[in-house]
């Protein structure tokens, strides 16, 4: 009665070493696995380290082409989509606007008609000087610096901004925005 016990013993090992995948080996694999899948996670993150993300933005200062070009008592939109500037000339001179809402941000809409900007967010109305005249924006427009090169081209520069005060003239607050031509 001994020898099939034996034999059965002698079976199941050699079932055993037949079979393709061991427990053993399954979680030996899976290990490694895991080693590899973190390995290249990592790489990858180096990988991606080295390609920053950078926002290119247009320059700050750009050019904006004659003083007459523009037409006095106007309101100039082509630098509006692209660069959120409106150059307003009045008689006493050129200015640059920034088409900014003073309320959230939004960008306004100049209506010529109405002789004003108006906010689509909130309905804030600035006039063509920037005051705020209606709605929730609690101050005027704020300016642009705006400059003459030697050769007679006007240029904006963006990096300075004249930042308007609540409740004042937005034409005494910063007499240097404006251009004299
Ligand atoms: S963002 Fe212009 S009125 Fe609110």
């Amino acid at each position: 009665m001994a020898v099939p016990d034996v034999l059965d013993a002698e079976s199941i090992r050699r079932s055993k070493a037949d079979t393709l995948w061991s427990r053993r080996d399954f979680f030996s694999l899976a290990g490694w696995a895991g080693v590899l899948v973190v390995l290249a996670t990592m790489t990858l993150g180096f990988f991606r380290f080295m390609f920053p993300r950078v926002l290119f933005e247009p320059p700050t200062r750009f050019e904006a082409g004659r003083p007459q070009e523009y037409l006095v008592g106007t309101v100039d939109e082509r630098f509006k989509i692209e660069r959120r500037v409106w150059i307003v000339h009045e008689e006493y001179g050129l200015f640059a606007l920034l088409a900014i809402c003073t309320h959230l941000g939004c960008t306004p809409n100049w209506f010529p008609a109405e002789n004003k900007f108006k906010c689509p967010c909130h309905g804030s109305g600035f006039r063509r000087d920037g005051t705020n005249f209606e709605g929730p924006a609690p101050r005027p427009l704020d300016r642009i610096k705006l400059e003459l090169t030697p050769e007679g081209d006007l240029v904006v520069d963006k990096a300075h901004i004249f930042r308007m005060a609540a409740g004042k003239d937005p034409d005494e607050q910063y007499p240097q925005a404006i251009l004299k031509v």
